[in-house]
Parts: C-alpha cells; structure tokens; sequence
C-alpha cells in the first residue's frame, strides 16, 4: 500500500467513475491520488464509489461518503502530517526531462511563478551534463541533476533509464514533462509513468515528426506549421494531442527565424497545457485529448 502525505480530495478527481474504463483512469493525477491511497489492483473499487457531481457530466466528482470514510482510516497517518507538510503534498508536481537550454522549462516555471500553473517543479534531470537547463534550473533552486545516458546515442541506456526513473520516484512528480529530451522514450518509463508523460514537438504534428522539425516543414514548403504538445506513447511523437499552436511560414524565413518563431509559440502553449492538467481539466478519450486550455 503506498501512503502518501496527501488526502486524495476535495482533489480528487477520477475520469470515469461509470463502467470498465474506471479501473484505468486515464487523467494523470487522479492515477495518482487514488494509488497514492491504495494499491493499484482496488483502485477500481475506489474509482467506482465515487459519483459524479449531477451539473458537471465531465469534473469534478464527488467523492462518495462511503469512500470518505473509508479512506479516513486509510488515511489516519497522514492526517496526522503537519499543516504545512499537508499543503505541500497537495501541490501537483512536475519533473522536468530537456537536453537543450531549457527555455521551455523556463516558460513553465515562469508561469508557475505568476501564478498561471497550480503545481512546482520538483526536480530537473537531463542526459547532458552541461545543460542550459539544469543552469537554469538551480538558479531558481530547483534541484537539478545530470545523469549520464550510457552509450547510444538515441535512447538511454536501461540502467540510465532506471535511475531517471528512480529519481522521479524519489521527488514523487505526478507528471513527467519532456521539455527538449532528445531521446526515445522507452518502456522503463512509460510504465512507471503511464500516460503521465508529455512532450512538445516544434510542428503541427503528425506532420514532421523527429528531428528539425521546422526545417522539415520549410522544406516542404507548408504556409503554416506551429508547435504540439502531446502525451507521449510509445511511437514517435505520435500521442493524443492536448493542444497545438499555429505559426505561419514567411516567404522570407530561414530555419534559424521560423524555429524561434515556433519557439516563442511553445513559450505560450505548454504552461496552458501543464496547467490544464495540473488542475484537472483535460480528459483522455482514445486519441483525442478534450478540454479548453486557457
Ligand atoms: C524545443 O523547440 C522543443 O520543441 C524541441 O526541442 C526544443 C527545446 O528547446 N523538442 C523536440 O524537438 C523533441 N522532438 P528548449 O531547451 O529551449 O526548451
């Protein structure tokens, strides 16, 4: 049983409290609030105690008095935290994964700053030792760490694979966001983090996936490309898409001008996104990621 110093509401949030689906919820930090409380295999149980509120046929949910009561004598541990560890424990937390300058992570923390994103970064890692990122990073005092990627080139080795994982663990982030990662997300984390990684890619996907997208897109002589950000899944930039922001193509762009026009359109889309899922609005159907990013 994993406790936690959280008490899953008035957060918690489940996806679907209705049939089968309940037993996989889909939102990332309602996967999280109800394992956090018991083990994987009675979240179904959870999930189908709680009912959803009559006005809202989406969120927020209820929870069932049943389940209150239940998860108070679960719980009695951690009602015994302190206030301030309490409210700590509540705030969303995101770990951070780039290989670049880390303007992105720079964004979000920014936003989280101003208020616009209800969660903290808990941690920064990256697979290149100098970093911009990781600067970037403890400048803010974010904990901040290198680990090294092991020998290939486009992938982490297992044993690297294992320790970011495990460092995510540690921090107890409820959402992976890959901001610059340039490598393939491999199964290690993707099943210690199911549906709860997130990436952005510099193009209107599924146009040009992989690399140098903007230059992709400027070969191929398209008016209008933009930035994604998508669960990740474990194809290549292939994920339900949770928001995209258009940038047109100038008949005098260089890939240098349209990539930093595409990067400042990322600087506006992915605090939206993190913040839409931090507080719960965006809900995974299939392929499709429904929710007003605001
Ligand atoms: C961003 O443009 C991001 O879209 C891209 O790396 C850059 C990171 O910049 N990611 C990918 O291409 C992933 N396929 P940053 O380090 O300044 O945030």
């Amino acid at each position: 049983m994993l406790l936690e110093g959280q008490l899953p509401w008035p957060s918690c949030r489940v996806m679907d409290c209705g049939g089968k689906r309940s037993a996989t919820p889909l939102w990332p930090a309602a996967t999280v609030s109800i394992h956090r409380l018991v083990p994987p295999s009675e979240s179904a149980v959870v999930a189908s105690l709680c009912r959803r509120s009559p006005k809202s046929p989406v969120r927020p949910l209820t929870p069932h008095p049943l389940l209150v009561a239940a998860n108070s004598a679960l719980a009695g541990v951690t009602l015994q935290r302190s206030t301030k560890r309490m409210s700590d424990a509540q705030k969303f937390r995101i770990g951070v994964l780039g290989s670049g300058k880390g303007s992105n992570f720079v964004a979000i923390a920014d936003a989280i700053r101003a208020g616009q994103v209800p969660a903290e970064v808990a941690i920064v890692l990256s697979d290149v030792e100098n970093a911009g990122i990781l600067e970037r990073a403890r400048e803010r005092n974010i904990p901040a760490r290198f680990i090294a990627p092991g020998k290939f080139r486009t992938k982490l080795e297992d044993e690297a694979e294992a320790a970011f994982v495990a460092a995510l663990r540690e921090t107890k982030v409820d959402l992976v966001v890959l901001a610059g990662f340039m490598r393939i997300i491999k199964s290690g984390l993707m099943n210690a983090f199911p549906n709860r990684i997130i990436n952005i890619h510099p193009s209107l996907l599924p146009s040009f996936p992989g690399l140098e997208a903007w230059k992709q897109a400027l070969d191929h002589g398209v008016k209008f490309t933009g930035c994604t950000v998508h669960f990740v899944d474990a194809g290549v930039d292939s994920g339900p898409i949770i928001g995209q922001q258009t940038v047109p193509v100038l008949d005098d762009d260089t890939p240098e001008t349209l990539h930093q026009r595409i990067h400042t359109a990322e600087h506006e889309l992915y605090p939206k996104c993190v913040a839409a899922i931090a507080r719960g609005e965006v809900e995974v159907r299939g392929r499709r990621v429904v929710g007003k990013l605001r």
